[in-house]
């Protein structure tokens, strides 16, 4: 346990936390009829072991996240990207060890960005940090980056190629139809996609599958 990091240096004080539940909503008895469906989704407790202080690191650089709490009697660091108060925890496990390769369970987390600068953007922070993604590809759908992080979970930063209702449109209709051909064909290089993008090639070029294809034919992404 001593190689976890110290509790930060947050004071707590009663002029911070609010003093009452303070609802969003309120639904009076009987008002809800159908079964609801979740607002959003709330956050992820990853268990670890040996790469505890990694994965925190890891996650707080992705994210350009902040760690909300730590709680040191059941080891766990809660960190957030917004205004929530906690989206990822990572949890101390002693003596869980490692993860295998091949684990069922979840196969990635994706984390959606607003724009195609965004996503290089992220890339080449993270690749400086020593992060490299194993696999960059068009999916028509979204233009997707996968990191693994330090215990070999994988995390998918992406942006959608249209807005929400046309991509959904996409999946439905297109994505995996004769037309669409072998998913692996819009595999990308991302140095050459950061590259293209640096040197002036819009994003209505450099999101579209089709275009993404041609240029990789031609050697240039
Ligand atoms: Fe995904």
């Amino acid at each position: 346990m001593n190689e976890l990091p110290p509790k930060s240096g947050r004071t707590p004080g009663p002029d911070m936390v609010p003093t009452q539940p303070n609802p969003l909503r309120q639904d009076a008895p009987g008002s809800i009829t159908e079964m609801p469906s979740p607002s959003h989704m709330g956050h992820i407790h990853i268990n670890t072991d040996v790469n505890y202080q990694a994965m925190v690191d890891f996650y707080i650089k992705l994210f350009n996240g902040e760690e909300t709490a730590q709680n040191p009697g059941n080891p766990m660091t809660f960190i957030t990207y917004d205004d929530f108060d906690h989206r990822i925890v990572v949890m101390y496990k002693e003596g869980w060890g490692t993860k295998p390769d091949r684990a069922v369970g979840y196969s990635h987390l994706a984390f959606c960005y607003q724009s195609l600068g965004e996503v290089l953007f992220i890339y080449k922070r993270m690749r400086e940090w020593g992060y490299k993604p194993h696999w960059t590809i068009n999916h028509g759908n979204s233009t997707s980056f996968y990191y693994k992080d330090p215990d070999g979970n994988e995390v998918e930063t992406v942006v959608d190629n249209f807005p929400a209702i046309e991509t959904k449109a996409y999946k439905m209709h297109y994505q995996f139809s004769e037309d669409f051909g072998p998913m692996k064909d819009g595999d990308f290089d991302p140095d050459k996609m950061v590259e293209l993008f640096e040197a002036g090639m819009p994003d209505t070029i450099l999101l579209d599958r089709n275009e993404v294809k041609r240029l990789i034919a031609e050697g240039k992404l």
